[in-house]
Parts: structure tokens; sequence; C-alpha cells
């Protein structure tokens, strides 16, 4: 396998608080995005301009977007699933959405509350207009690797949706093991199979780890060609819309991950450690990252040897 870069798409303050029972303030939202950014990440999910009555801890994501200085290199981008999101993205100086469908009937309905043809023919006019206005749009296809609904779902219907956003003109299509059933093998044959149909390059791996298996997969997604993942600090996350699935795949976990295999993130590790237990702290839980536990623990027996 090569060793080039991969790029990180940090999903936390997104993914990660949309369904935590704690409400965070937003000066709390951009602390942590700014904290993120200080450790190195580029690409950051901070929000979504979704309707606050289908996920409230979203709300203020407009707010968030103004807080945040532009800074050269970094890309904030938020969730949108109608014109109305874009036109309230933009507004709040957005410079990047993410459209989100799903290859399973069952769950388009559930979480966006139309069927997939729907959402896509929805799509349609938030791409030509966010072109007009210079914004470039990420897609997602939920359900990639299960459906929380409906069960198993064709690999088929995951390569036609993602196809479908791709040609719409989305640069690079997200898969999302929403509920984090996947395991290597299917998720190997799943990018195969998407490969097939649109350039690998615009292909990007979103694994939630309810079985443990998301880093598994993230492995067998960068050994197929994969070079773009989605991670959320500590592993907070879930979706509102996806009863005991857990959160995304820590990012701890996959910077560790990526450094052994000799793959730069431009992630510090330390201050990334040092992010997830602020905000595990302001949210009162414990991490769910197997590195920060580690490298917590190895500090504390570190200061347990130093001498007074
Ligand atoms: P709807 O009820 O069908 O919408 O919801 P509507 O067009 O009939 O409008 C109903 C009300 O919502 C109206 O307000 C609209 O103005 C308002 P009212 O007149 O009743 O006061 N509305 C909006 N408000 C704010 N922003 C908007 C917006 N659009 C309409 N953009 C809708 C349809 C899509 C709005 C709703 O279903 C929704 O907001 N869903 C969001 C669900 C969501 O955010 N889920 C979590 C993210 S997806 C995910 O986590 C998976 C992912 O991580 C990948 C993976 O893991 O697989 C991405
Ligand atoms: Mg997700």
């Amino acid at each position: 396998m090569s060793t080039d870069a991969v790029r990180l798409v940090e999903v936390g303050p997104r993914d990660g608080l949309q369904n935590e029972p704690c409400a965070l303030p937003v000066d709390t939202r951009v602390r942590l995005i700014e904290r993120l950014v200080a450790a190195g990440l580029r690409h950051l999910e901070v929000g979504a301009f979704v309707s606050p009555r289908w996920v409230p801890r979203m709300a203020g994501s407009d707010e968030i977007m103004r807080c945040l200085a532009p800074l050269p290199s970094v890309t904030y981008s938020a969730l949108v699933p109608n014109e109305k999101g874009l036109n309230s993205a933009l507004e709040s100086g957005c410079r990047e959405v993410a459209v989100f469908a799903a290859a399973s009937e069952a769950f388009s309905q559930r979480n966006i509350n139309c069927s997939i043809a729907e959402s896509l023919e929805r799509f349609e006019p938030v791409l030509s207009k966010a072109k007009e206005a210079g914004i470039a749009v990420r897609g997602y296809v939920s359900c990639s690797l299960g459906c929380p609904l409906s069960g198993d779902v064709e690999i088929a219907e995951v390569v036609r949706v993602s196809a479908a956003l791709y040609e719409m003109g989305c640069y690079e299509v997200s898969l999302g093991d929403t509920i984090g059933t996947g395991t290597p093998g299917k998720t190997k044959a799943l990018i195969e199979a998407c490969a097939s149909e649109m350039p690998i390059a615009a292909l990007a791996g979103h694994f939630h780890d309810t079985y443990g298996m998301a880093v598994a997969n993230l492995h067998a997604a960068l050994e197929a060609g994969v070079r773009v993942f989605d991670s959320s600090v500590s592993g907070l996350g879930g979706c509102p819309y996806s009863p005991g699935a857990t959160g995304n795949v820590a990012t701890e976990d996959v910077v560790y991950l990526l450094h052994g295999l000799g793959i730069q993130t431009g992630v510090n590790l330390d201050t990334l450690v040092d992010t997830g237990t602020f905000i595990d702290h302001e949210l009162g839980r414990r991490t769910a990252s197997r590195t920060a536990k580690a490298i917590k623990a190895r500090r504390e027996r570190t200061l347990e040897r130093t001498p007074t």
C-alpha cells in the first residue's frame, strides 16, 4: 500500500454533537472547533442547517459560522438538506456544504422525510445554486453498509446513489456506515463497486463504531485506495434517526493508526487528546477513543514516577 497523504474530515462538531443528550452553548462549540484547528485538523464539519425541530442540537449553526475566523487552508462545512438550508448557510458565510442522501428508502423517509428519488431532486437546485455562489458541495450516502430500519442494503443501490451525487456535481461522496454494522470484507467490496462507477479519489469513508469495526473498516478502505476519512474527536456521535448507533470512529484512533503506517495527517495527537478531554468534560462523558485512554493512562504513570 502506498503511504501517500490522507485527508481527515473532522465531523465531531456536527455528527458528534447532533445527538448528545446535553445541549452545548454556541461558545463551547466554537471553542471545540478552534481547539480542533489548533490540533491540526484542516477540514471540519461544524454544523447543520436543518430543521431545529428535527435536530435541536444543531440550532445555532449560523452563529457558529459567523464566530469562526476564516483561516487559510481551513475549511468549515455544514450539512444542508434543501435550498432553505443552503440559503441559511450562504447567509452565515459558509463556504462549503454537504447534502445527505441514503441508500435505504426507509432511512431516507425517517431522516429527511422524503424518498431517495425526491432527495436527489431536492439536491439539484442546491448544487446549481452552490455552483453559482462558488461553494463546494460534498455528498453523503447513509446506510452504505446497513440500515437501522430495513437491515441489509444492496451494494448496487449505494453505487447508484453515490454515482448520482457525483454526477450532480458533488466533488466527493462520503460512504456512511451509519449504524456501524460493516465489516472489512464488505467495506472492501463496497469501495471496489463504487470505484467502478466514479473516481476513487472522489470517495470518502465515514465509519461509525457500534460493533467496534470502525478502525478495521477504515483500514480496509485505505487498502482499497480511499484517502479521505471522516472521524470524530473522542468518538463522539450518533444519528438521531439511527437508534442504538454509537459515535464515529475516534479521530485519535485514526491518527494513531495512520501515523503508525507512516502516513502523515498534520495532526498533533497530544493536542487532539486534550481537545477530547475538553469536550468530554463539557458533556460529562467518557472518551470512546482507545488511543486517548492509553495516552492519558501513560501520562498518569509518568506523573506518578516523576519525583516532586
Ligand atoms: P419536513 O418537515 O418535511 O420539511 O422536513 P418541510 O419542508 O415540510 O418544512 C417543515 C418546517 O421545517 C417548516 O417550518 C420549514 O420552514 C422548516 P414551519 O413552517 O413548520 O415553521 N425547514 C427548515 N428549517 C431550517 N432549516 C432547513 C429547513 N427546511 C425546512 N433546512 C427536513 C424535512 C429535511 C427539513 C427535515 O427532515 C430535517 O431537517 N431533517 C434533518 C435530519 C438530520 O439532520 N439528520 C442527521 C444528519 S444525517 C446523518 O447523521 C448521517 C451522516 O452522518 C452520514 C452517516 O453516518 O451515514 C451524514
Ligand atoms: Mg454519521
